[in-house]
């Protein structure tokens, strides 16, 4: 089902906007996303949601002016940390040891380790590291949309600086890294509907080292 389910999914290019995604359902696609595994377990990365559509019109323009994001019933927006701290790091790891009933700094030793990997890096090199845990969670969010009969498009196309601005993300500490608009497509406007889904063959998509 999962296979066919992702044979069935595509790069929507049109919606249909008088179709909304019910709430239990981008709940759901977002919960998916929540549950990604992250690098060191530090969950990096947040969801924001987005339904109003004076909203979603301002996006446009940001988005190299495709019309999805207009259309569409939801944008999830995937944003990670734009840094490493020392309070980051602590702040899960407490909450991890405090939800499991272990003592606070049961992992010291490990978080030492981490804080001495990502500390004295620069913020990009760490952004570069969160930003990839946030594409974990992107790609299940595609995945529950697909399980569930919901069009997506996943979108890099779109400037994160003007995003972030419009979003408040700096303030949160937070920097844009993948947009997925969520709803219904427009079967008849949308050209790429019903198109072959193309990939690399098999025989060169895998390396077997057997
Ligand atoms: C990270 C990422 C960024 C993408 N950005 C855009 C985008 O900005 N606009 C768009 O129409 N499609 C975008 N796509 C869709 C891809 O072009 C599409 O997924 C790819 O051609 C494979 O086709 P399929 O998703 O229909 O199977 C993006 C896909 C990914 C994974």
């Amino acid at each position: 089902m999962l296979l066919e389910n992702l044979n069935w999914r595509y790069a929507t290019k049109k919606y249909d906007p008088t179709k909304k995604v019910s709430q239990e359902a981008v709940e759901k696609i977002v919960e998916a996303a929540r549950l990604a595994p992250t690098s060191s377990g530090l969950q990096q990365f947040r969801v924001i949601v987005i339904s109003n559509q004076e909203l979603k019109d301002k996006i446009v323009p940001i988005a190299w002016g495709q019309q999805i994001v207009a259309d569409c019933s939801h944008i999830l927006v995937f944003a990670a940390w734009d840094r490493y701290t020392e309070e980051r790091i602590d702040q899960i790891f407490n909450y991890t040891t405090d939800q499991r009933g272990l003592p606070r700094g049961r992992f010291d030793s490990y978080t030492s380790k981490l804080k001495d990997l990502y500390l004295p890096q620069t913020a990009e090199e760490n952004f570069n590291h969160t930003a990839r845990q946030a594409y974990i969670g992107f790609s299940l969010s595609i995945t529950q949309a697909a399980e569930l009969k919901i069009d997506s498009t996943p979108m890099e196309g779109f400037s994160s600086d003007e995003l972030d601005e419009l979003l408040g993300l700096k303030e949160k500490g937070l920097r844009s890294v993948t947009m997925l608009p969520i709803g219904y497509r427009d079967a008849e406007g949308d050209w790429l509907e019903g198109m072959k889904k193309v990939r690399n063959p098999k025989n060169e998509f895998v390396l077997e080292y057997a």
